[in-house]
């Protein structure tokens, strides 16, 4: 049986989908897709990009690797290759998709991109319209990301500045900022980062710490950070995990305050689970903050023609600016009349019970937890839908046909 059967109305496809429908062909709609698979359940993923990963594909820097060790990075069923290094680059990552997709034989639909989806009570089925086509179907999985529009901070005065402004979604390597004077709005991974990257270019960054921030080493005497911390959360309460951390972290590191990286009062892994806000981790940044290679510099007021005003007083000549403020969900943009996630485009639900809404409605890879978390969400969506599935089956071979209202 075909996934999906497709008719004319007027100038648009109405394609009526037998499987549920995935919005989204990044890691985690492809690790549903397969999960679903694995269960004899097919699907249709819609993306709006020409692309898998488009994040990645597109919407990275050239430095980029994997910050955790590829096994907290491996998507359901189908590890890394044995010769991948522990941090994988992004292109070894998008390889490994582009193989991941095809050993699973999924196929999504490019240039597809959802303008808008809501649930027909009356068919109980959910509509999902494109430019071109509406489909149709019983269920639908959200799988658009945490991270699929960048922020674009309204700084006073930004749209006069002469030079350059681009965001990191758009910015490959330091090459094209050769010897300029950059300002790098946000200290997350991303500024941190580039920030790195630009000094290669002998670029001065100076990069806009306005708020306290964790910067954690990737490893910590041999091991990541990150392994050492989930096997401590095994045993420990969450604020003694923090502590061991931070104990380590300030031995590895020193004080970060000192450089101008003010830690908050809350622990790196508690300040996550509550807030969702990143610890760093530092791949060679730090140490080129300490040597005054990478400036630190507080909170901005203004933008000026050539330069930037800080909330010390400071003013300061700079030739481009590079806005690592990160990213946002763009859920409420396009799906309709639905309580479940909340206005910033996030369930409201929290990990781990995020994944599951009602009427048919999923969502993978809104937990704050990477990779890890979107392979914890496709498991069960997958073992859910197939339940359904199952049972729609075996009732009867027509039981699951609905008519539809042509409208
Ligand atoms: C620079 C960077 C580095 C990162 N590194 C790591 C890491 O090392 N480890 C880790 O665990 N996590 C990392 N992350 C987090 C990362 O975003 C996720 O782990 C992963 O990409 C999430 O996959 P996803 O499929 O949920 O979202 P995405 O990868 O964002 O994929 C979503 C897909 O949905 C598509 N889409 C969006 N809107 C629509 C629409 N309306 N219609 C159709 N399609 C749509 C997009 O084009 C995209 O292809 C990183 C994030 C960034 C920004
Ligand atoms: N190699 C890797 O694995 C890797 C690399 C890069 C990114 N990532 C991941 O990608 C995701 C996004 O990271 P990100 O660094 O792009 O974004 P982020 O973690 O959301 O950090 C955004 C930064 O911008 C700052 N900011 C936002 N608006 C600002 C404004 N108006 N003025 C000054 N500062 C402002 C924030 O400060 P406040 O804290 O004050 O809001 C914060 O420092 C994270 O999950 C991250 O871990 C991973």
């Amino acid at each position: 049986m075909g996934s999906s059967q497709k008719h004319q109305h007027n100038d648009t496809n109405c394609v009526r989908v037998h499987g549920p429908i995935i919005v989204g062909a990044g890691p985690s709609g492809l690790a549903t897709s397969a999960c679903l698979a694995q269960q004899g359940v097919p699907s249709v993923i819609l993306e709006k990009s020409d692309c898998l990963a488009s994040l990645w594909q597109h919407r990275t820097y050239d430095r980029l690797k994997l910050h955790l060790p590829k096994q907290f990075c491996e998507l359901p069923l189908l590890g890394f290759p044995r010769n991948f290094p522990k941090y994988p680059t992004k292109r070894q990552f998008v390889s490994y998709l582009e193989s991941y997709a095809s050993h699973f034989s999924i196929r999504p639909r490019f240039n597809q991109a959802v303008r808008s989806a809501g649930y027909d009570a009356v068919s109980g089925f959910w509509r999902v319209e494109t430019l071109d086509s509406e489909y149709v179907s019983r269920w639908l999985i959200v799988a658009t990301g945490e991270n699929a529009e960048p922020v674009m901070p309204d700084i006073p005065g930004i749209n006069k500045f002469d030079g350059s402004v681009v965001h990191t979604s758009s910015y490959k390597s330091g090459f094209e900022f050769k010897n300029q004077r950059v300002l790098v709005v946000g200290c997350g991974n991303s500024g941190m980062e580039v920030s790195l990257d630009l000094c290669r270019y002998n670029a001065i960054p100076h990069m806009v710490v306005r708020n306290t921030v964790h910067v954690l080493p990737r490893e910590m005497f041999g091991f990541s950070t990150f392994g050492i911390a989930m096997a401590l959360a095994k045993w420990f309460p969450l604020k003694l995990v923090d502590r061991i951390l931070l104990l380590a972290a300030n031995f590895i590191l020193g004080n970060t305050d000192r450089t101008g990286l003010r830690r908050p009062k809350t622990g790196p892994i508690e300040l996550k689970n509550v807030t969702g806000k990143t610890p760093v981790l530092d791949v060679g940044a730090l140490s080129l903050i300490k040597s005054g290679k990478i400036k630190v510099v507080e909170g901005v007021k203004e933008i000026t023609r050539n330069g930037a005003k800080f909330v010390d007083g400071q003013e300061k000549e700079i030739d481009s600016i590079i806005l690592a403020t990160g990213y946002k969900s763009n859920v409420p943009t396009w799906l309709k009349g639905c309580e479940f996630f909340n206005k910033d485009g996030m369930p409201r639900t929290p990990f781990p019970n995020g994944w599951k809404a009602e009427k048919g409605l999923y969502t993978v890879g809104f937990t704050r937890r990477g990779l890890q978390g979107t392979a914890s969400d496709a498991v069960k969506i997958a073992k859910d839908i197939a339940q359904q599935w199952r049972l729609i089956n075996s009732n009867s071979c027509n039981s699951h046909v609905i008519q539809l209202k042509e409208t």
